[in-house]
């Protein structure tokens, strides 16, 4: 989490271009920014709390400059916490992503030795850590050893980059948590996301861990972290189109991002089957094959688990990511871990990846943005293609992830053409649940429902994943407590909780589960529950029903939107942001 941006060139008004680019990082963290840039011999810093928004800096021109959006983890929401923060000398500015898990007793040693914190953050620890260092070290070359001796006294997953006023120059070094440096006709930057990258550098270098780079006015320089050997960067081409991420015309991008749906899909069907052919015979091959994944990314794959097990008669184990590190023993050098994220840097994946890894276990990735951390470790990646997904909330990710596997049931079945025809339905489906009159249909759902505190979404077979996802959306977006169960867990305990008006979402397709999960909805009407029936075929049990075409086994694919749908207009209907929602972050890089 965090957005990370800086830039050293010639003077420019550098404040404004830093601020313009964390607007595109928010959705790493939004609970507070800074901006600092180097004027005249110190540091001048700009910090706030809340988003960003319209801010506008009045700082003088400069040749360098960073920035930070936080998603606070260590010391509560205030401007005294935001980054950038200084040193005591003001010589120095730190922006930190991660979590310095030894900050207590560096922290304890600082302050033996005299030093003053200002913020109640693990970051200023480094800060301090790098002054100490330095000394009274004048140029870039002690910048750079101090700065790599400090980190080294780090512990935990972090990126840090260092501003130093009197070298000119940004001095980067990390551990898993991403940095991407870039080049372009206007000077040299580093991001923690390439997508901020994008309108002004045509190529990236990945900051790889275990070295240490240096911004400055004569560009990049890339030096072993340990013994600072200088080390040529490995330049590549930036593929991404910055236009992509503009709305377009629409209000929200999780409205865009939900209406292009229909053409993630498409592309699967057209350009995703070697890529599913090949992920295919991983599986084919390995002995044991494990889904993780988490949030959206986790009921992608649970959906997985059920269509291999389903259509292809193969069983693939699913873990949540943040639980797989206590269930990783039976791992072997024949063993296959399909990891699911859309970012590709979500911490709960990549640590059980990387330990996965050193058990010899093969790792295939289905992610969507490339040149991420889980790109690059993993021995084979499925690209998802779905274009960048900049609200908080995954919809047209998750699409894809469910597309890619039931393609790729169907290809481990000897049945690729079947799974092609599911995607075409699909598509035709998908569009028809993001119609405006499907959106009516259930904006009227959204208020009757807006004022309630609690809602309850059922599914069963391959409609329980589906239920857990649709809970998700909702509650994510519009605050309404949500829970998705499976059907058959309702007299389980579930059903205590249904009383006069509750709203209940069922699904209800047209497979072997109708019978079961109508009985439940009657179940639940008995007790009160306001029954919403999201299915092909309208039944006597439901209150208002919300048509669907039935596709098949492709059916995950049309039940989630009109649950996005539902939270989106929910949130709006609330007051709230849809893009992003309190306390969350798109991209959760720390534990
Ligand atoms: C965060 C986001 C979710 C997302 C999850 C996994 O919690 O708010 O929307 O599903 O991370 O993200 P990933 O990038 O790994 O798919």
């Amino acid at each position: 989490m965090c957005g990370i941006f800086g830039y050293v060139g010639r003077p420019v008004d550098a404040a404004d271009m830093v601020l313009t680019a964390l607007r595109r990082l928010e959705y790493r963290g939004y609970d507070s920014w800074g901006v600092c840039i180097g004027v005249n011999g110190h540091c001048e810093i700009a910090k706030s709390v809340g988003k960003i928004g319209d801010a506008v800096l009045d700082l003088p021109d400069s040749g360098i400059g960073f920035g930070h959006t936080r998603w606070a983890t260590h010391g509560g929401v205030t401007r005294e916490n935001a980054h950038p923060i200084r040193d005591a000398s003001g010589r120095l500015a730190i922006i930190h992503n991660g979590i310095i898990e030894n900050f207590r007793p560096l922290k304890a040693s600082l302050l033996t030795a005299g030093y003053h914190f200002v913020s109640e953050t693990d970051t200023e620890v480094a800060v301090h850590l790098v002054a100490r260092y330095l000394g009274d070290g004048a140029d870039a070359v002690h910048v750079r050893r101090a700065t790599a001796s400090a980190f080294s006294d780090l512990r935990g997953l972090n990126a840090i980059i260092i501003l130093d006023q009197v070298t000119q120059t940004l001095t980067a070094v990390k551990k898993v948590s991403p940095l991407v440096i870039g080049r372009g006709p206007g000077g040299v930057f580093i991001a923690s996301d390439a997508l901020a990258l994008a309108p002004h550098c045509s190529e990236v270098c990945y900051l790889e861990d275990g070295y240490i780079a240096q911004l400055s006015e004569a560009g990049v320089g890339l030096y072993r972290a340990d013994t600072d050997a200088p080390v040529t960067p490995t330049w590549e081409r930036l593929l991404i189109d910055h236009r992509a991420v503009e709305l377009g015309g629409y209000p929200h991008f999780m409205l865009k991002e939900m209406s292009e749906q229909p053409e993630v899909i498409e592309r699967i069907s057209r350009d995703g089957i070697e890529q599913a052919r090949q992920l295919a015979a991983l599986i084919r091959e390995s002995y044991g094959a494990f889904f993780l994944g988490c949030g959206t990314a986790s009921y992608a794959a649970l959906t997985g688990a059920y269509l291999f097990s389903r259509i292809a008669r193969r069983h693939v184990n699913f873990v949540v990511g943040s639980e797989f590190m206590y269930q990783e023993h039976f791992l072997t050098n024949r063993s296959l871990v399909i990891a699911l994220s859309q970012s590709g840097e979500t911490a709960d994946v990549i640590e059980p990846v990387l330990a996965a890894k050193q058990r010899g276990a093969r790792i295939a990735a289905l992610v969507n943005v490339r040149g991420s951390t889980l790109d690059r470790i993993a021995d084979f990646s499925l690209y998802l293609n779905a274009g960048p997904e900049q609200c908080v909330l995954s919809t047209k990710a998750y699409t894809a992830k469910v597309a890619n596997l039931l393609l790729t049931a169907h290809i481990l079945n000897g049945s690729e053409h079947v799974g092609r025809d599911l995607l075409w339905r699909a598509v035709d489906g998908v569009r028809s649940v993001l119609t405006p009159n499907f959106s009516n249909a259930v904006l009227a759902v959204a208020e009757r429902f807006k004022h309630q505190r609690s809602l309850f979404v059922v599914g069963r077979g391959l409609s329980y994943p589906t239920a857990l996802e649709a809970a998700l959306k909702i509650k994510e977006v519009s605050y309404i407590h949500a829970e998705g169960f499976a059907g058959g867990e309702l007299k389980h305990g579930v059903i205590a909780l249904i009383e006069e008006g509750t709203p209940c979402l069922v699904y209800s397709p047209l497979d072997e589960t109708r019978a079961d999960i109508l009985s439940g909805a009657m179940e639940m009407k008995a007790r009160g529950g306001f029954i919403v029936g999201i299915s092909p075929e309208e039944d006597a049990v439901f209150d208002v029903h919300l048509p669907i075409p039935d596709v098949g086994d492709a059916a995950p694919l049309v039940m989630a939107p009109p649950a996005q749908m539902l939270g989106y207009q929910l949130a709006l209907l609330r007051g709230y942001d849809p893009d992003k929602p309190r306390n969350l972050a798109k991209s959760v890089t720390v534990k």
